[in-house]
């Protein structure tokens, strides 16, 4: 017999489930949530984009409710540019290496509107390392198009089965 067998009985099939919360507006957000995600929205002006004219801005609260801003900076060489949310984040990691992060916004500007940014993979990787390093779950916000705001809480629903080892 040729092709994948799917009768080994020892095969457990399994789900998972994501939750997560859509505001329809910022005015729906408490006032703290709403006020990063404005943060992240002033910084997308910050944005070097010469290349892609897509601009993203992230803001990183931490655990004393300091918050830090990044945007995307690009560069001609593409790969050695870098996302909003990685330049927020290193940038708090940087300044306040004993701060744990408590939540990230990101927003995307484009064609003169705010518009959804949605974290990269390797954005997502980053901000896992922060959970795992203070030991906290990290909020993200994340703008949609049409004003809508999506919550999630716990990078994990963000990227499940991400790279984890004890080196
Ligand atoms: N970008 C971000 O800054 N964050 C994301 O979540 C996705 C993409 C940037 C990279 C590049 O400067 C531009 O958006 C277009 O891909």
């Amino acid at each position: 017999m040729s092709g994948i067998s799917h009768d080994n009985i020892n095969m457990k099939e399994k789900k998972l489930v994501i939750n997560y919360i859509e505001y329809d507006s910022l005015d729906e957000m408490p006032a703290a949530e709403r006020e990063l995600m404005e943060r992240s929205m002033k910084a997308a002006a910050t944005a070097y984009v010469p290349y892609s004219h897509f601009h993203v801005g992230a803001a990183v609260q931490l655990a004393d409710g300091t918050v830090v801003t990044g945007s995307n900076q690009e560069n001609i060489a593409y790969p050695s540019g870098l996302c909003a949310e990685r330049v927020a984040l290193f940038s708090a990691s940087a300044q306040y290496p004993s701060l744990a992060v408590t939540a990230l916004a990101v927003v995307g500007y484009h064609d003169g509107q705010y518009c959804e940014a949605s974290p990269c993979g390797a954005c997502r990787q980053t901000m896992a390392e922060y959970e795992m390093r203070f030991g906290n779950s990290i909020s993200i916000f994340c703008y949609l198009n049409g004003g809508r705001i999506r919550k999630i809480s716990g990078v994990k629903s963000l990227i499940p089965f991400g790279f984890e080892a004890e080196l």
